[in-house]
């Protein structure tokens, strides 16, 4: 037995399977750049990023070194007793790359805590105490984390089975995908179809006066990487507008540099109220934000918001010296570059097979859709399952997403090389093409095996 099955087989005896593995046997001793090194001393390219978090890559030296020297000077002292630099810094920081308000006067404030999932939370309490409402709206397909109120907005119901009764008043609209959704549609009609549904909630569901906040991801990560049409977005900014209902965009696993800009938002031109950030923002610490308008993080009263770790001095110098190397290397450019060549690749694997049915995402943030024999209803995870288990067996790590595990995801780290994307790709490409010739043989023989 290797030490990798050891290790897991000992992950068995004590770790509960509700924390479960979504990549197979993958284990983890060590990483540089896009390269995880496992127990075993096998070398994996690297598609999955901890799951959106390593955009700066592993072990970057210019973290390493900020983390090392925060860690001499003050490893905790709790925001709420004693006020450290870092977290101020950091804070001034994400105001200035996120600036929320408009015009010369418009204020914009932030807070940390630790997790997407907390990050969430927050923004949600703000939320609340900002319009005296209690009612919030979330989107099918949405994935906002495992807190009981995450669960909540969170749509996925194999991700929250058995947990309820989850929290009152959420209420959800379908996510406006183009793609899923359009029963013949032009995407004008579409959108206007969309927009539509949300004054009909209004009316039907739960009055526009009793609704904190609608949160929605800009592109969806759990979700399978659909992108929100423009012009929804700007609807819905309209329409929170005109109901005082507070605006959130969840860029916990889009922001960053993931899509060739700071904020997946940055691509549309529409900004939130409220927005919220985890993942690679830290460079692998775990630490997350909200982000919002003065005015409305203002009126949450203090005490209510936080906690004893968030904004961590280590996490925080961490962040601080991740933003410096994702504006030194320039990584929204690299985005760009990177995700031309996936979505290039995976078009290519559309135009060999008819199961491929779908390439979409933004910038880096690149997804590859399947569905059997080209039918996008029939979902084909047991296809994407196989094709992703026998590349790890080559030396490329993959996740799927999409509520159906249906679709292939790509979150590398932006550092890495052409070289390393390039093999990546061909790993993958090839066992998803092996993938759906198993498939369709073993189709083709339990059908010469069925009795006549
Ligand atoms: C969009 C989004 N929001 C929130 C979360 C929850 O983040 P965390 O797992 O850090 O709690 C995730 C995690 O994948 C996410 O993708």
């Amino acid at each position: 037995m290797s030490y990798g099955e050891d290790l897991l087989q000992r992950r068995e005896a004590v770790v509960p399977a509700a924390v479960a593995r979504f990549a197979g046997k993958a284990t983890a001793e060590s990483a540089s750049g896009a390269i995880i090194t496992t127990v075993d001393g096998k070398e994996l390219i690297d598609f999955v990023g901890g799951i959106g978090v390593m955009n700066v890559g592993h072990g970057n030296r210019q973290v390493l070194k900020a983390i090392q020297e925060q860690a001499e000077k003050l490893t905790h002292s709790c925001i709420h007793i004693a006020t450290y630099q870092p977290y101020i810094e950091l804070c001034e920081k994400l105001v200035k790359l996120f600036p929320h308000a408009e015009g010369p006067h418009g204020q914009t404030k932030a807070m940390l805590v630790n997790s997407g999932a907390e990050a969430v939370e927050n923004a949600v309490k703000i939320a609340k105490q900002a319009t005296g409402r209690s009612a919030l709206v979330s989107f099918s397909e949405g994935f906002h984390g495992r807190t009981l109120l995450c669960s909540t907005l969170t749509s996925k119901t194999s991700l929250k089975a058995g947990c309820g009764p989850f929290v009152p008043e959420v209420y959800r609209l379908p996510f406006p995908n183009y793609f899923r959704y359009n029963d013949g549609l032009t995407q004008e009609a579409f959108v206007d179809r969309e927009l539509h549904r949300i004054r009909q909630m209004f009316i039907n569901s739960v009055r526009a006066e009793d609704v904190a906040a609608i949160i929605i991801e800009v592109v969806q990560g759990e979700g399978g990487f659909c992108v929100a049409p423009k012009d929804y977005l700007t609807g819905l900014r309209k329409l929170c507008d005109e109901n005082g209902v507070v605006l959130i965009f969840d860029e916990v696993q889009a922001g960053f540099c993931r899509t060739g800009k700071w904020a997946s938002y940055d691509h549309f031109g529409v900004k939130p109220d409220l927005s919220t950030w985890a993942k690679s923002m830290g460079g692998g610490l775990p630490i997350s934000a909200v982000i919002g308008k003065a005015e409305v993080m203002d009126a949450a009263l203090p005490g209510t918001c936080g906690g004893t770790y968030g904004g961590n001095p280590i996490a925080c110098a961490a962040a601080l010296a991740t933003i410096e190397e994702m504006e030194r290397l320039d990584l929204n450019a690299r985005a760009i570059e990177i995700g031309k060549v996936v979505e290039e690749r995976w078009q290519g694997i559309m135009e060999k097979s008819e199961w491929a049915v779908d390439v979409r995402g933004l910038g880096a943030m690149q997804a590859i859709v399947f569905g059997q024999y080209g039918d996008r209803n029939t979902p084909a995870s047991g296809m994407v399952r196989r094709a992703l288990d026998a590349s790890l067996e080559r030396g490329l790590l993959a996740i799927p997403a999409g509520a159906e595990a249906t679709t292939i995801r790509f979150l590398a780290p932006l550092v890495i090389t052409n070289e390393q994307l390039n093999e990546g790709l061909n790993i993958l490409e090839e066992e998803v093409l092996k993938s759906i010739a198993v498939e369709c043989r073993q189709a083709s023989d339990s059908t010469l095996q069925a009795p006549g």
